[in-house]
């Protein structure tokens, strides 16, 4: 147990001291989100008082009518009765097929976009596939900081894999360091998320052209884990055709797999539902052994009947037609699915303020040479404290968030704030908490 000079806080003390010993959470830094969650119920429920809490990325905004109605309807047809198609309802492959088109500008053929029970599978049908294709090449490299279910997919696959921080090689740096692992040629593929979680970095055109490079060179996939796209808010990606575009290394190279979630940028997290977009070429690949697991050596044929099939066989029916529905009225311009999650944008600028003025520090602050992006996700420390210890000490103030040693990031002093839960009428609250935990430790 960590030693406080101050008793005053604003959560009871003592029962806060109880809760986290009897949790027998002994090292906050390498708490899982779960974990932390369990343990904040608690602590509101003993205390009744509400936390301000940022360890969670729960979208916090209702999700657009449009998708709810299409589900309602289909469920409503009788949907629920019928197994779907593996290969996807195909309304929804041809949506996503126009949706890449006009907010990536690329061409994908429909048939090459599978839905998926959202991007968690879509994660793990793609290892299945990606890191299995060659023998020699058994690893994953992960640009981190990442998302921490991706490597516990790889434990629970047996699957190998190698990280670094990408904090120290942004911009023209990132080329001598992918270099330096994958010269090596064991990497198979090659994974970030963009805007990023944990630290919302978001890569400039130069970096996906790095990335792309390197895939080219050594023949390794790049999955894009595009969980929140279009939103870095600094640009306007929302105009269905009309640039800017939603930024992809899939200008770049042939070698790439997009993973499109619903979750967030259509608040649709509850009915699990996403996409995998397999490039044309990637996906009539022969890759001799695949078949080793699967019937068949083409790439985008072991995806469908091969990985989903054995995983779920396809995504639920109803949650089909919504995605399609909400991705039809986007790529009509009759719906603006930026507009409605701006509000995370919103919510961080305020925040961030807060921390900063209470003596606590933006830890990823810069893309290249400009500033962050405001968005679902920011990271701070406080001084030369801990990670672990920082969460530890923040509960006693009413305030929780996640420890950036589980994401793979070097920054083990800080954490990840996500901003979905926390409502406008909490920032006064939190910049009080805030406050007061600054004069406790200065
Ligand atoms: C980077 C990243 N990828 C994937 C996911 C999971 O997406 P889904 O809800 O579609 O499974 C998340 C959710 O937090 C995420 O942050």
């Amino acid at each position: 147990m960590i030693d406080f000079k101050h008793t005053d806080t604003p959560i009871d003390f003592e029962i806060v001291r109880s809760k986290v010993s009897e949790s027998g959470l002994t090292d906050m830094g390498k708490t899982t989100i779960r974990e932390l969650v369990r343990l904040v119920n608690k602590i509101e429920k003993a205390t009744s008082k509400k936390f301000v809490r940022m360890e969670m990325g729960v979208p916090g905004l209702t999700p657009p009518e449009v998708g709810t109605n299409a589900e309602i309807a289909a469920l409503k047809r009788g949907v629920a009765s019928k197994y779907p198609m593996i290969e996807g309802l195909e309304e929804l492959k041809f949506e996503t097929s126009r949706f890449a088109k006009l907010f990536l500008d690329i061409d994908v053929t429909f048939e090459h976009c599978i839905p998926t029970v959202g991007s968690m599978q879509g994660a793990i049908a793609t290892f299945l596939i990606t890191c299995r294709r060659d023998v020699n090449k058994d690893t994953t490299l992960f640009i981190d900081p990442g998302f921490p279910v991706q490597k516990q997919q790889h434990r629970v696959l047996g699957l190998k894999y190698e990280t670094f921080d990408v904090y120290n090689y942004r911009g023209e740096k990132l080329k001598d360091k992918l270099e330096s692992y994958c010269s090596k040629g064991n990497i198979s593929t090659l994974i970030y998320s963009n805007p990023n979680n944990p630290s919302w970095i978001c890569f400039t055109d130069t970096e996906l052209r790095i990335i792309a490079d390197v895939a080219n060179k050594y023949d390794i996939i790049v999955m894009e884990d595009l969980a929140y796209f279009g939103m870095d808010f600094r640009s306007d990606y929302s105009k269905p055709g009309v640039p800017p575009f939603q930024p992809t290394v899939a200008k770049y190279t042939d070698n790439f797999i997009l993973l499109i979630s619903s979750s967030k940028a259509f608040s649709y997290a509850g009915q699990r539902i996403g996409v995998v977009v397999i490039s044309d070429k990637l996906f009539d690949r022969s890759f001799p052994d695949l078949k080793r697991f699967f019937v068949s050596d083409k790439l985008g044929y072991a995806m469908i009947y091969g990985s989903v099939y054995s995983l779920s066989a396809g995504a639920a029916h109803s949650a089909q037609y919504a995605l399609a529905a909400m991705f039809e009225a986007v790529n009509d311009g009759s719906y603006n699915f930026i507009e409605d999650v701006k509000e995370y944008g919103e919510r961080a600028k305020i925040m961030k303020q807060l921390f900063v003025n209470n003596g606590f520090t933006i830890v990823y602050d810069k893309d290249e040479d400009l500033p962050l992006a405001d968005g679902f996700y920011f990271t701070f420390s406080y001084k030369n404290m801990s990670g672990s210890e920082l969460i530890e000490r923040l509960l006693y103030y009413g305030i929780c968030a996640l420890s950036l040693e589980i994401t793979g990031s070097e920054h083990t002093e800080g954490l990840r704030a996500c901003v979905s839960q926390v409502g406008f009428d909490q920032m006064e609250t939190l910049g009080k908490r805030l406050q007061i935990f600054n004069e406790h430790h200065s």
